[in-house]
């Protein structure tokens, strides 16, 4: 099972539509998902109709439900979601004093089971939610809006990948990074782009999201873009990384075969 938390603190960088498409189009490939909102935005409960759930990623970090209780079935087999719930808002501080704050969602998670990939939607913060996330998971991925001063914050957030690792979390690694909203057109796309790939090299992913306004429609239709518009360039896109994703996962797979 890999787990995954998709983390900037940047606001607006492609997190959630990277979460939910990313997401779907895994399912498509026929592995069984689970997305999880932490995000008190809850705009990823509400990209998938869940905004109302009474229940959710709150109840799981504070221990008053298990993750099978709180996942919402959106295509069985295929794809569940734990919507943030009413009262993510105040989880931030009421966690705040408690002892082992930063570790309530890994404990509500250990024995989560029957998934390929749990992936986890960051606010845009690195509050305590975040760092629950990251020390909940094995690996982030970074989405990038590909525009001026994208890369303004990426050191601190490095720092608390590094710190998460160091202290809570010896497994956590920076696995990937997505260019997102990428136009063809603007030459500063391509530059960030490059900028992007001489400091995080192979981690930063060859397939590109281009800018789709499809992609930011089908939010308001409550469902992931493969079911909104499947021909569409945000559908091809978030296709195209899931394929990436799971070519990479090939090669590790065989590289520690033969090690
Ligand atoms: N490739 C794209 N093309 C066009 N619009 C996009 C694309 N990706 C995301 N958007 C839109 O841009 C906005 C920000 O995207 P998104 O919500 O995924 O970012 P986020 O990082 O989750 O934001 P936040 O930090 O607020 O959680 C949304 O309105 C979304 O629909
Ligand atoms: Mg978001």
């Amino acid at each position: 099972m890999r787990t995954i938390a998709l983390a900037n603190q940047k606001g607006g960088t492609g997190k959630t539509t990277t979460a939910v498409n990313l997401g779907a189009a895994l399912g498509d490939a026929g592995r069984k998902v689970l997305l999880i909102d932490l995000d008190p935005q809850a705009h990823l409960s509400a990209h998938l109709g869940c905004e109302d759930a009474q229940v959710g990623s709150y109840e799981l970090i504070t221990r008053q439900a298990r993750p099978d209780e709180v996942a919402i079935q959106l295509l069985p087999g295929v794809l569940d979601v734990i919507p943030a719930g009413l009262s993510l808002a105040a989880a931030e501080v009421e966690l705040a004093g408690e002892v082992g704050r930063e570790l309530f969602l890994r404990t509500g998670l250990q024995d989560l089971t029957g998934y390929d990939y749990v992936l986890v939607d960051c606010a845009p913060s690195l509050g305590l939610l975040t760092v629950n996330a990251l020390a909940a998971v094995r690996e982030v991925f970074i989405p990038v809006q590909l525009q001026w001063m994208a890369l303004r914050g990426l050191g601190q957030l490095l720092q608390t990948i590094e710190a998460v690792n160091g202290r809570l979390n010896p497994e956590l690694e920076l696995t990937g990074v997505i260019g997102c909203m990428f136009q063809a057109r603007r030459i500063l796309c391509a530059e960030v782009l490059a900028t992007l790939r001489q400091h995080f090299g192979k981690r930063v992913f060859k397939t590109v999201i281009r800018d789709n306004i499809r992609l930011a429609e089908a939010p308001g239709h409550a469902l992931p873009i493969q079911a909104y518009d499947p021909r569409s360039r945000g559908a091809e896109d978030y296709k195209a990384l899931a394929r990436e994703v799971l070519a990479r996962e090939r090669r590790a797979r065989a590289k520690a075969h033969d090690s």
